[in-house]
């Protein structure tokens, strides 16, 4: 029978990334190992057993491999390896070997974070972050874990989010350590700034002239939790102002003061934020009264954004998107957020800012800081009684685009069409459920 041509030409589109595009998910060990006593962050509100990922990773590690995923973002726990000052735990070493091992035996690309919100109680005992010596102590530790890993690790993370630690200790002050203290959240976003040149000028010193000069030097960069700010009415100029300065700080300042100290960037990707007559606006409202969609945690989705933010950082090193999700209990929305956003990922890219890779937080519902269990942003659903995981279809949604390292057009065809929304996707994720089946564990 003749086809239809422009059926024909439907199911053939494909919006293409990259060849060797990274595609994985994201964790931190604090939200996903369970039992990370030494920590910080278990007198504040303890993530208990969390998703027993330390048990558990080999289970977590396959089943990404089995979605396609060909990259993973995850961290180690310093508290784990130097649990008192100066003492290293080499078993803890050897656990995390055999996590990154396993990793690159399932030939995934590795990005290591070095630093994600935790620190050893005893760290934060002589004043964490504020303190003058934490970066020579965290540079300490890197030193110490570094060469005992470093063959499993193809990039490097030296910290997470910095402006965010600062922002929800001493601003919002729900984390822990947090106060109001002007000076100290001055120091400690010094000191950050500090320890990332430290270990980035000593990861590079090991590649390039040091012990590791043997092996291929892995970039080293940070994950940076960027926004995109709007003005509510385009033409006023207070409302541009605040725009500029927020810009300027959130975006930007970290960069600024570690210029020359990373060879890639990390981007999170979260927030959009609009600003009335210099006032942050409560609701996500534009200015014809469209109001937008919210996640669980009231985060506006607007994956225009993540656009604005990738052409407005592009420089000449090569960009991650180290982290980009949405909470929600309805996976629906996961599907179109995956979709919505990564189309706006390959606009990007079409105009020409080098994003060599995406990582969805998260591989796993884990514990969301101060907010616990509640926000959902996993690709696989944890049952926390039984620690069992459960595949999510929006999973499977992702896993289509990584098989076709594109969006193919049935996807694009599903965020603009709602009535085959359904109808495309049932039908995507039996094809897609059918492949994984055959492939073994
Ligand atoms: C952090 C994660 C967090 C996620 C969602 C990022 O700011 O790196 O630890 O779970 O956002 O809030």
């Amino acid at each position: 029978m003749p086809q239809d041509p422009l059926k024909e030409r439907h199911e053939h589109g494909i919006l293409k990334f990259p060849e060797g595009f990274l595609w994985g998910a994201a964790t931190s060990a604090y939200q996903v190992e369970g039992n990370n006593t030494n920590a910080d962050w278990e007198e504040f509100k303890s993530a208990g057993k969390a998703c027993d990922q330390y048990n558990l990773y080999e289970q977590d590690f396959k089943l990404a491999k089995q979605l396609n995923h060909n990259a993973h973002r995850l961290s180690i726990e310093w508290s784990r390896i130097e649990p008192k000052e100066g003492e290293f735990n080499q078993a803890e070493i050897g656990h995390y070997v055999k996590e990154l091992k396993l990793l690159k035996s399932l030939n995934m690309t590795v990005m290591l974070t070095l630093w994600h919100f935790t620190l050893p109680k005893w760290v934060a005992d002589k004043g964490g972050w504020e303190n003058r010596k934490t970066p020579f102590y965290f540079e300490r530790f890197v030193k110490k874990i570094v060469p005992e890993i470093s063959d499993y690790v193809d990039l490097w993370i030296t910290l997470n989010e910095p402006g965010v630690y600062v922002y929800e200790s001493y601003i919002e002050r729900v984390w822990p350590g947090a106060k109001k203290s002007w000076f100290g959240q001055i120091k400690t976003f010094l000191n950050l700034v500090s320890a990332h040149k430290r270990v980035y000028k000593y990861l590079h010193s090991q590649f390039s002239a040091g012990p590791l000069r043997s092996k291929a030097s892995k970039p080293v960069g940070i994950a940076n939790n960027i926004l995109s700010f709007e003005s509510f009415h385009k033409h006023s100029l207070r409302e541009q102002i605040a725009v500029w300065a927020n810009d300027l700080f959130v975006n930007h300042l970290f960069y600024i003061l570690t210029k020359n100290t990373h060879d890639f960037l990390g981007i999170n990707y979260y927030f959009h934020v609009r600003f009335k007559d210099s006032k942050l606006m409560p609701q996500p409202k534009d200015i014809t009264g469209q109001i937008h969609d919210i996640s669980d945690l009231g985060w506006e989705i607007y994956p225009e954004g993540i656009f604005e933010v990738l052409t407005d950082l592009a420089d000449d090193i090569p960009i991650y998107i180290t982290e980009c999700g949405i909470a929600s209990t309805n996976d629906d929305r996961r599907n179109r957020f995956l979709i919505s956003y990564l189309q706006e990922v390959a606009r990007a890219i079409k105009s020409g800012v080098n994003v060599r890779g995406f990582f969805y937080w998260s591989l796993i519902d884990n514990f969301e800081w101060h907010l616990g269990f509640d926000p959902k942003f996993g690709l696989i659903e944890v049952d926390y009684e039984t620690e069992k995981r459960h595949i999510k279809p929006s999973a499977l949604v992702y896993t289509d685009i990584i098989q076709n390292n594109g969006i193919p057009h049935a996807l694009l065809r599903f965020i603009g069409h709602t009535v085959q929304a359904e109808e495309v996707l049932e039908k995507r994720q039996k094809e897609i459920e059918k492949e994984l089946s055959s492939v073994k564990r």
